[in-house]
Formats: C-alpha cells, structure tokens, sequence
C-alpha cells in the first residue's frame, strides 16, 4: 500500500466565476472564495481545486489565457491570490490551480506576434497551415462545432483551434514553447501551490502530417481520439516536465485526458511512468451520449448496468497500478443529482446516495461546487439565459441546419455545461447571496429551497451528510485503501460493493432509482455481523437478512467476521 497525501484527501472544485462576488459586480472572485473558505474548512476539505483564473478575455470563462502570470481583472489581483493562498494554508486547505497548456486567448502576446507575418519568431509558437484550394487544411472538428481551422487573412493561412477560435492551439513540436511553458509551471510552483489540474492534457500534440480524418462521418470524440488525442509523444512531454520541474515539489497533478480506458491511463498514472498522479476518465460521462450522431448533444438514457460495468473496471484496473480520480459532476458536465439521481421529489435522497457513492470509490473524489448541498440544473427556458460558448455555438450551428428550438433546447436542458455554473447559493435572499448585483448568469430559480444557509440548519441536509461521509473517510482507512469489489453485478436497481483492508470490510449497498428492490446479502459475506456507519434513511433494525430498500436508499456497512468476533 503506497500511501500518500493525495490519496487520502478530499477535493472541492471551485468555478470561481459562480463561486462568490465579494464588490457587486455580478462575478465571483478571489474576494468572494477567502470569506468561503471556513465554509470549504467545515465541509472537510483538504484540497481546493481552483479553474483558471489567469488574465483571460474569458470567451470560455478563462480557459483562454492571455497571461499565465497574471490574475483576471475582474477576479482580483496577484496581492488577492497571495492572501488565497496564505490563508488556505492557514486552514490546512492546499491549493490546485488550472492550466491550460494545449492553448491560448488569441490575446495572448505570443499569438498576436504569431499572427502578425510568416516571418515572425513566434509564428511557429501556433500551428499554422496552408489551405487546400480555398478550404481548411484538413477535415478534423472542433470540440466546439465547426472546422478546426481558422482563416487569417494577414497571411493567407489558417491557423489550428481544437476549441473556439479564440483558444489558437499551442505547438508543442517547438523548443521554445517547451521552455516557456517549464518556466512558467516552475514560477507558480515556486510562489507555493500544491499542484496542477493539467487541462485538456491528452490534446497536446497531433499526429503527424496533421492528415484527414478516417472517415468524416464518425463522431467528433472518435476523431479526437485518433487525430489528437493521447498520442505517445504526449507522454515523452510529460515525463519531460516531470523529471525537469514537477519532480522537485510535493504537489498532486491530474490531467484531463477523455478518450481513453483504464489500461491506457496507465501510461499517464502507472507508479512507474513519471508523468501524472491522476487522470479524469471521461467513459462514466459518455453513457447518456448517444453512440452515433453527434456525441454529447445526441442522448440517450444511461444504465445502471453500464455505469456499473465503467466504474469497476477503472477500480479493479488502477487497484494497486494508479489512483482514480472519480468525479459525477464538474464545471463542464450537468449536475450529477439531475443526470443520476432525481432532482424532483428524491432530491434529497438520491443526492446523499450518489454522495455515498463518490466517498466510497477507491481514488480521490472531487466535489464540484453546489453538489454538496443538491444543487441542480436549472433549465432557462431561452436560448438567452445561456452564456457557455459551446452551448451558443451548437445552438446556432443546429438552427442553421434546421433543428427545432425546442429539440435543441432540450438537449441544453439535458447537457449544456451551464447547468452547472449558475451561481452558488448561499442563502434564500436576493440572488442567493451570490452578488448584490446582477449575475453574469441567472440564479437558479430553486434558490429559496436549495441553500447553503437552510442546509447549515437542517440536521438531515445533503450538506451535513457530506459532512459525515467525509468524516467517515478520514476515519477509516479502509475508505481511502481498501480494494473494490463488485456483487451483484447483474442487479438492475442496485449497486452493491465491498471495499476491502486487511481485516477491515466495507459493504456498500446503492439504490439508484425510485423502485424499492430487495437487497439479499451474499452468500459469501452471510457469515459476517455488520454495523451500520451511515445511511441516507433512518434504519432501525440492522440486519444482513433480506432488506426492502426505499428509493435511493444508501448503506454503508462495516462487517465483521462472526466466527473471529
Ligand atoms: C477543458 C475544460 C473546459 C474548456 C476546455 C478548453 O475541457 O474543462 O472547460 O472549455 O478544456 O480549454
Ligand atoms: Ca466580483
């Protein structure tokens, strides 16, 4: 058992844009996050998770960075951060910062100069092509809809952009940029930080020649996975960075890497490689996603049993090899309450379920802001209540192709990353607390019953049965090491496992729907006594026998072999 720090803690997710607005401009800031942070302290958590918050023109809310050394005006200053960063160690709390390194803000001073003539020493900071015959240089799909390439008429060339045009992708076949990059990652580590979420990592080089894709009818994610994503060179950079920068610092890393199976991540995660400590999977994300059509926006209904057959793969694969990072809900996905549970009349329940859920895997688990108190999606009836450059550009690509306003919206419904980012809601006055002015982005309207405040008060809250999972997880060993099994794989209501440390046994028992299934214990566990640690339902007669369960009941047992009691 390879012990370590960021094996046994506990990440909060913070999108500072719709964290907190300490001035009333309506955008969250660094002010904001600080008068938080006994809140974040409370909660249990060790390690915050910071999205960007570089200087950005913010066409994708600070996923395109036009000064990786600086902080976003509207989210405070380099003093701002300081103090952040002082006073979340002060509470033990580290900090983990966001960094884009497969792109750019086409404000950024290195692509401006690119921009400006073929002959400038930055030109090949980007990638920059010739067209063919009056079109693009290839045939790959942006992951925001559309060519991948963009004309620039100053030079009559194109210009490379997996993301919106105003994200000019980074070429990392150039030396210099290397470097720049190294020295950037050594500046922030050296002002104390404690480690990276490494965006869009597995995108970082492109295959070669940059050719067409197979065939052009697949789905954009099965391109991105034979044209740009998580090619062998990406690893050679990594391990770069590693042995030159990242190996002389305590920090944790974990890269965003879609695309890939557990097998594979081995080659960014496996003890031995020296390149990453953990990587986001993206294949539990990808079930509502119809196969065929165009990916995300296409759904279809997701299945217990699938989840069930992703999830144990990834814990049986990386046991013992790599660490999990596992997450149901990021700045980039819909609420996890509204996507696996039911935000209607079990919101409560099946929040606390797939809480259960989220603190009982083997890997770390990340908190996306508002999970811990049920946020979920809000459902805008207008196209104008979004803000997310990827929801607006699908939107206008569809109408352009005919769709209906009403298909299109939803599936925003469904899958738009604002689901996500409206604001956090602290309390039921004028806009949840967010701002004392307007938001850049509605409130959603649930605010009055889904709160901060109410959930501080309410003994039976999803917040404070966050609290006592996290609690639990700190307490036992076995949450953090132990090995996972699965039972009953083929139930179609319940997800049952055990998590396993030397003697000590954690029997988990998940209802994830409305239906009330009977739960039979296992032949091979019927000779253990178990003590209840904790369930979303009050129990009252704890037994191993057959049990009815309610809807999205959770269980946490600890079991004991009765012949060595
Ligand atoms: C990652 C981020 C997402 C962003 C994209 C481009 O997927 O999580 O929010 O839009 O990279 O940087
Ligand atoms: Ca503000």
């Amino acid at each position: 058992m390879n012990k370590k720090w960021w094996k046994e803690c506990v990440v909060y997710q913070i999108y500072p844009i719709s964290f907190k607005d300490s001035n009333g401009d309506g955008i969250g800031d660094l002010q904001g996050i600080i008068s938080k942070l006994d809140y974040i302290k409370d909660l249990g958590i060790d390690v915050v998770w910071l999205c960007p918050i570089y200087q950005s023109p913010n066409h994708d809310n600070g996923y395109d960075i036009s000064n990786y050394e600086a902080i976003m005006h509207q989210f405070g200053s380099m003093e701002d951060f300081d103090e952040l960063l002082k006073k979340a160690h002060a509470r033990g709390i580290k900090i983990v910062m966001d960094l884009v390194m497969n792109h750019t803000s086409d404000e950024h001073p290195w692509f401006i100069e690119s921009r400006s003539s073929v002959d400038n020493p930055k030109r090949d900071y980007y990638i920059w092509r010739k067209g063919k015959n009056g079109h693009p240089p290839n045939n790959w799909e942006s992951y925001f809809s559309g060519s991948v390439w963009e004309y620039d008429k100053t030079s009559d060339e194109y210009y490379m952009h997996l993301y919106s045009k105003h994200q000019p992708d980074l070429n990392w076949d150039n030396d210099q940029v290397f470097n720049e990059i190294h020295d950037m990652v050594r500046w922030w580590l050296d002002k104390g930080i404690d480690g990276f979420r490494f965006d869009a990592i597995a995108h970082i080089v492109k295959a070669q020649g940059l050719p067409d894709a197979p065939d052009p009818h697949h789905l954009p994610y099965v391109r991105a996975y034979t044209m740009f994503s998580n090619l062998e060179k990406v690893h050679t950079l990594l391990q770069h960075l590693y042995e030159t920068v990242l190996y002389n610092y305590d920090i944790m890393t974990v890269g965003e890497t879609s695309g890939l199976g557990p097998e594979q991540a081995l080659n960014y995660i496996g003890d031995k490689r020296h390149e990453l400590n953990m990587v986001f999977q993206f294949e539990h994300m990808q079930l509502d996603s119809a196969a065929g059509g165009t990916g995300k926006w296409e759904q279809t209904s997701w299945n217990l049993l699938d989840l069930k057959n992703v999830m144990s793969k990834w814990q049986t694969v990386l046991h013992g090899k790599g660490w999990n990072a596992n997450y149901l809900c990021n700045h980039d996905q819909p609420r996890s309450v509204s996507r696996f549970g039911n935000d209607g009349k079990y919101r409560k329940e099946s929040a606390k379920m797939l809480a259960t859920f989220l603190l009982t895997l083997e890997g770390t688990p990340y908190i996306f802001q508002g999970e811990e108190i049920g946020m979920t999606n809000p459902r805008f009836p207008s196209i104008d209540d979004y803000r997310d450059i990827e929801t607006l550009n699908h939107y206008r690509q569809s109408r352009r192709n005919g769709v209906t306003n009403e298909k299109i919206m939803n599936s925003i419904w469904k899958k738009s990353r604002d689901n996500s980012r409206t604001p956090m809601q602290w309390n039921d006055s004028y806009q949840a607390g967010f701002t004392t002015g307007t938001p850049w982005i509605k409130v959603n309207p649930n605010y009055p019953e889904v709160n901060v405040k109410k959930a501080l008060q309410d003994p039976d809250s999803v917040l404070n049965y966050y609290k006592k999972l996290i609690t639990l997880r700190k307490q036992h060993e076995v949450f953090v090491y132990g090995e996972y099994q699965l039972l009953h794989p083929l139930n179609p209501d319940l997800y049952v496992y055990t998590r396993t440390l030397q003697k000590d046994q954690l029997l988990i028992v998940l209802n994830f729907f409305d239906r009330t299934p009977v739960f039979d214990m296992p032949k091979e566990l019927a000779e253990c006594t178990a003590e209840l640690l904790l369930s979303n339902y009050e129990v009252k007669e704890i037994t191993l026998d057959s049990v009815s369960l309610r809807p999205f009941e959770a269980r946490i047992y600890r079991l004991t072999k009765t012949h060595e009691k």
